[in-house]
């Protein structure tokens, strides 16, 4: 039978916040960012495992703030990108038979309904991602001298989120293939996905515009109002 694994990314520095501690370490109502998210997913009755990805030099931490969280399995250390981040998560996953839910531990507002969408959606698709449909008017512009070159059609568009589910054998295969090459980029996993196994349908499940990303400080006061929001 096949476990449900939830790999949570936390190894980013969180350069953009401007603070010497990353994001995933900083304290959101009485608890950090990293514990809200881990909470979430070890009361999730269909997660079997949690394996947390983390800063070497943050690893005592780790091990201290999550050690009451019984599905925390696994604690290992990133790398230098996201993406390698995620290869060093899946790397430790040998069966093809999990499912694998790859998620930025600097997301603590995703909710136990989006992970059990994502869970169900692997039933019918070997890929999965969660987004929201895109609010506001996208153009394309190049940052080094930006004017529009483009308007993008809205109708198309979503912001994407995590997590992002794969069985593990695709997400394995994408990244296989990805070290092959030497332009190899990615922000996010299931992009990986797309690039080297095109033929690999990856289902949306829409999310919630809640699950936001803390990356500003702005990020964190909104936080703390959605959580105020719900108690
Ligand atoms: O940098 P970005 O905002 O895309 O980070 C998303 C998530 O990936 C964060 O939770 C961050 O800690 C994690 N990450 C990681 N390893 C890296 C870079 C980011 O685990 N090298």
């Amino acid at each position: 039978m096949s476990r449900n694994i939830a790999i949570l990314l936390a190894a980013g520095s969180g350069k953009r916040m401007g603070s010497n501690t990353p994001k995933q370490f900083l304290l959101l109502d009485s608890k950090t960012i990293l514990e809200h998210t881990v909470g979430t997913f070890n009361s999730h009755p269909q997660i079997d495992e949690i394996a947390i990805v983390t800063p070497q030099e943050f690893l005592q931490q780790t091990e201290l703030l999550t050690r009451a969280y019984k599905k925390v399995r696994k604690i290992l250390i990133g790398g230098k990108e996201r993406s390698d981040s995620s290869m060093v998560a899946i790397a430790n996953y040998p069966n093809d038979d999990d499912n694998l839910l790859i998620h930025d531990a600097v997301r603590p507002l995703v909710t136990a309904q989006t992970i059990t969408a994502c869970i169900e959606q692997l039933r019918t698709f070997q890929a999965v991602e969660v987004a929201i449909p895109t609010i506001d008017t996208i153009v394309q512009a190049d940052p080094s001298q930006p004017f529009v070159q483009a308007v993008l059609d809205r109708t198309q568009l979503w912001n994407v989120q995590t997590p992002q589910g794969f069985r593990r054998k695709i997400i394995h295969q994408a990244y296989r293939l990805a070290q092959a090459d030497p332009d190899f980029r990615a922000t996010d996993d299931a992009g990986v996905v797309l690039r080297y196994c095109p033929e690999v349908p990856i289902g949306i499940v829409e999310g919630e515009r809640t699950n936001i990303k803390i990356t500003h400080p702005m990020d964190l006061v909104l936080a703390e109002q959605i959580l105020a929001s719900r108690k």
